[in-house]
C-alpha cells in the first residue's frame, strides 16, 4: 500500500517508487527495478553518518535546487536578476492518477513553483519524467540550470557506464567507462544532439557481466537541441544521473506567469543486461511510431553516393530503372536537384528544381520515375541557406548572427533562425509547395551545419531569447505539420548522418539515417551501437559500392546486404556500373528482405556478440514466435584459414523454446531449440561467404 508519502509507478515489468524524504522537503528514490522490488527496505537508504555535507547532498534525490543541495550536483539553479542565486522550497502537494504522479514544491520568496512529473508509458517498461517550472512572482527569473530529472543507482563499488560516442561518419560507437568516484558528463552545445554523443546512457554495477544478464538502468533525453547527461558517483555508494537541456547562452528567462516544461527524460530498466535494455528501448520506439509503425518501410534507392551533386534527369532515370529492375520500391533524389546547387557552395534556400537538369520539367521527371512503379522521394535541408542564394539576399536577417560580428560559414552555408515564426512559415510553405506540386511520398530532411554565432540581429542579447528552445520548437512544429498536412509522406531524419537522433525527432519521423559511413565493417559497428538505443524499423541503411567512400576493407555483396537489411534496406550504389550477375544477386537479396522485413521491423531483436567477435549477429523473433530471422556476420580474417581449425563458427541464439524444433528452409536443416541455445547456429565462413541470413521456422 502506498502511504501519502510514498508512491509506486508500475510499468509492464518494472516499478519505480518515490518517497518524500524524512530529512527535508524533497522527493527521493526508494526503489527501481523489477515489479515487487519495492517491497522491502530501500537499497538507497543511507547511514546518516556522512559528516561535512548536508542530508540533501547524500540523499537519492529526484530533483533538488542548488539552495537545498549545496555541495553535490543540483538539478535547478535559478535567481532573480540582481539577487542571490538559489531556490529553497517547501513541499506543496501531490497529485496521483493511474500511471502518473505530480509532486509540487514552492519557493514563495523567489516566486517559483516546481512540479516533478512522472508518467508510465503503457505497454512498455519506460517511465517518463519531466519538470514544470512556473514563475509565480513579479519578476522574470533567470534559470541557469533546468534539468529534466535525476535518477539514482545503488553501486557500492562504482558503476559501468555504457554510452554511444563518435564523430561524423563514426556515430554510435559503443563506449564504456567505470565510474567509482567523480563526475562523468557528455552533451552537446551544437544546437542538435550532435555526432559526438547520443543523449542516451546505460548504467550497471561495474562488476556485472559485460554482455550478459544484469540489472541495467537507462535514460534517454527527448531534446533535439543542447543537452547534457551527467553521472556523479556520490558519497555513500550511489551514482546519480541527471539530465536536461543546456542553456547555451547562459540562462533561460522565465517571465511572471509563464511555465517552462523541460524535455522528457525516458527512464528504462531491464534485468537482462544491455541487450534486454535495448529491447525495452525498441518497444518504446515502436510505441513512439504509433500507427505509422504499420506503414511498410519501402526498399529505397538513393542517388547521393552514385551521382553526388551531379543530378540530371537522364542519369537519375537510368538509376531509377536499374533500381526498379532489382526490386526497389522508392527512388529518392538527394542533394543537387535545385537551382544553384552545382556543389555545396550554393543553392540552399532556393527550393526550385533546376530547369537545366530537368529540361522536360520536374513534374514530368517525377512521373517518369513513378511510371517505373517506384514511389518518389526528395532531399531537402530546410534550415540551411547559402550566402549566394536569393533567399539570403532577400532575408539576411533570417540567419543566426551576432550584431556587428561576422557570420561564419560551415560547409559553406548559414543556418536559418527557426525560432522566428516568419522563418517557420517560409519553411512550411516551401515544403507544402513541393509536396503539393509534385507526387512526393518521401522526404529526407537533412541538416549539415550547427548554429555557431547564436544571435538574432536587432533583438538584443541572446541570453534573453532562449534561441535553442526556439529552434527546437520551430523544428518540431514543422515536423508535426508534415504529419498532419501530408500524412502520406514518409519522413527520414538526417543531420549530416546521425547528428540528430533522439526521441522527439523519432516520434515525428519514420526512419533516420544513422551515418554517412556505409562501408561494411564500419557500418556493422555503427549499427551495433545504434541498436542498443534505437529500434530496427527506424534504422535506414544502404548497400553501397565497395570499397566505397570510407573503409576500404573488402566484404562481399552478401555482407553489405545482410548489414543493410538489419534495419530498413536501401540501395545507394551506382547501379549503372553493375553487370547482370551482380544485379541478379541484388534482386535475390531484396526479395528475401521483403519476406522477412515484417519480423525485422516488428519483432524482438537480440544482439548476438559484438563486432569485435569473429562471428556476430542480430536475432529477430516474430512476436508470435513462429519465425526467427538471424543476420550473421563473419568479421574475422578471410584468407581461407578456418576461424577455429576444423570447426564451424557458431552463433548462440537466445530466447528460443528449448523443446521446440526450428527448421531452416534454405538449408533444409532442423535444429532443436536446446541445440541452438546451447551450441548455436553453425556457419562456415569463406571470403565469398562472410555473411548469412537464416530464417528459422518453428515447427
Ligand atoms: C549529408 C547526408 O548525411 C548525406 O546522406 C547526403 O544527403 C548529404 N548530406 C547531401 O549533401
Amino acid at each position: 500500500m502506498n502511504s501519502p508519502r510514498r508512491w509506486t509507478l508500475r510499468t509492464d515489468r518494472t516499478s519505480y517508487t518515490v518517497r518524500l524524504s524524512a530529512d527535508g522537503p524533497w522527493a527521493e528514490l526508494d526503489a527501481w527495478g523489477p515489479l515487487g522490488a519495492e517491497d522491502g527496505p530501500s537499497p538507497l537508504d543511507w547511514s546518516h553518518r556522512t559528516h561535512f555535507i548536508t542530508p540533501a547532498d547524500a540523499a537519492p534525490a529526484e530533483y533538488l535546487p542548488s539552495g537545498l543541495r549545496p555541495f553535490t550536483g543540483a538539478d535547478l539553479v535559478a535567481a532573480r536578476p540582481g539577487a542571490e542565486r538559489g531556490v529553497w522550497w517547501e513541499f506543496a502537494g501531490a497529485e496521483e492518477a493511474p500511471g502518473s504522479l505530480r509532486l509540487a514544491f514552492a519557493d514563495d520568496v523567489l516566486g517559483l513553483r516546481t512540479v516533478l512529473c512522472y508518467a508510465v508509458v503503457p505497454g512498455t517498461d519506460v517511465l517518463l519524467r519531466w519538470t514544470e517550472l512556473t514563475c509565480t512572482g513579479e519578476e522574470t527569473l533567470r534559470l541557469e540550470r533546468l534539468d529534466s530529472g535525476a535518477v539514482t543507482v545503488p553501486a557500492a563499488d562504482g558503476v559501468r557506464l555504457t554510452y554511444l560516442t563518435g564523430q561524423w561518419s563514426q556515430e554510435f560507437q559503443r563506449t564504456r567507462l567505470d565510474l567509482t568516484r567523480g563526475t562523468f558528463t557528455m552533451g552537446s552545445t551544437q544546437g542538435v544532439p550532435g555526432h559526438a554523443y547520443a543523449p542516451w546512457l546505460a548504467v550497471q554495477d561495474r562488476h556485472a557481466p559485460e554482455d550478459g544478464p544484469a540489472p541495467t538502468y537507462g535514460v534517454a533525453l527527448a531534446w533535439p537541441g543542447n543537452w547534457h547527461i551527467t553521472a556523479e558517483a556520490e558519497p555513500g555508494g550511489t551514482v546519480r544521473v541527471r539530465a536536461g537541456r543546456v542553456p547555451h547562452e547562459g540562462t533561460v528567462p522565465l517571465a511572471p506567469g509563464d511555465t517552462l516544461t523541460t524535455p522528457r527524460l525516458a527512464c528504462a530498466f531491464s534485468s537482462e543486461g544491455l541487450d534486454g535494455l535495448a529491447r525495452v528501448w525498441h518497444r518504446y520506439e515502436r510505441h513512439l511510431s504509433g500507427e505509422r509503425l504499420g506503414r511498410t518501410r519501402k526498399v529505397l534507392y538513393n542517388s547521393w553516393e552514385a551521382t553526388g551533386f551531379d543530378v540530371e534527369a537522364a542519369g537519375q532515370l537510368e538509376l531509377a530503372k536499374a533500381a526498379a529492375d532489382i526490386g526497389a520500391e522508392l527512388f529518392v533524389v538527394d542533394d543537387g536537384w535545385f537551382t544553384g546547387r552545382a556543389d555545396d557552395t550554393g543553392g540552399l534556400g532556393d527550393w526550385y528544381p533546376d530547369p537545366a537538369a530537368f529540361p522536360r520539367g520536374f513534374g514530368r521527371f517525377v512521373e517518369d520515375v513513378r511510371g517505373l512503379g517506384l514511389d518518389f522521394g526528395l532531399w531537402v535541408e530546410p534550415e540551411a541557406v547559402s550566402p549566394n542564394s536569393r533567399l539570403y539576399a532577400e532575408h539576411p536577417d533570417w540567419v543566426y548572427r551576432v550584431d556587428g560580428r561576422p557570420a561564419r560559414l560551415v560547409r559553406n552555408q548559414l543556418l536559418l533562425d527557426l525560432g522566428r515564426e516568419d522563418v517557420q512559415d517560409f519553411v512550411v510553405s516551401t515544403l507544402d509547395r513541393l509536396l503539393c506540386e509534385y507526387a512526393v511520398s518521401y522526404l529526407k530532411w537533412d541538416m549539415n551545419r550547427p548554429p555557431t554565432e547564436r544571435g538574432r540581429p536587432g533583438a538584443g542579447p541572446a541570453d534573453r531569447l532562449d534561441l535553442d528552445a526556439g529552434h527546437v520548437t520551430g523544428y518540431l512544429r514543422i515536423l508535426d505539420h508534415l504529419r498532419t498536412a501530408h500524412p502520406q509522406v514518409t519522413v527520414e531524419g538526417c543531420a549530416g548522418g546521425g547528428g540528430r537522433v533522439e526521441h522527439a525527432t523519432l516520434a515525428r519521423t519514420d526512419v533516420v539515417w544513422p551515418s554517412d559511413n556505409t562501408a561494411p565493417l564500419d557500418r556493422l559497428r555503427i549499427q551495433f551501437g545504434f541498436l542498443h538505443a534505437h529500434a530496427p524499423h527506424l534504422m535506414s541503411s544502404w548497400v553501397t559500392d565497395a570499397p566505397g567512400v570510407f573503409d576500404p576493407r573488402p566484404r562481399s555483396l552478401a555482407f553489405r546486404f545482410v548489414t543493410a537489411l538489419c534495419g530498413v534496406l536501401g540501395i545507394g550504389a551506382d547501379l549503372r556500373t553493375w553487370g547482370p550477375a551482380r544485379r541478379a544477386e541484388a534482386a535475390r537479396w531484396i526479395a528475401r528482405y521483403k519476406e522477412v522485413r515484417e519480423v525485422v521491423h516488428h519483432g524482438e531483436a537480440r544482439l548476438l556478440g559484438t563486432p569485435d567477435d569473429p562471428t556476430c549477429g542480430v536475432q529477430y523473433d516474430a512476436q508470435d514466435g513462429a519465425r526467427t530471422v538471424v543476420a550473421a556476420f563473419g568479421t574475422g580474417r578471410l584468407d581461407g584459414a578456418p576461424l577455429v581449425p576444423g570447426r564451424a563458427a557458431r552463433l548462440r541464439l537466445r530466447g528460443l523454446d528449448p523443446a521446440a524444433r526450428y527448421h531452416d528452409t534454405a538449408s533444409a536443416a532442423t535444429y532443436s531449440g536446446a541445440h541452438l541455445l546451447h551450441y548455436g547456429l553453425p556457419f562456415a565462413w569463406t571470403a565469398e561467404h562472410d555473411a548469412d541470413l537464416v530464417v528459422l521456422k518453428r515447427q
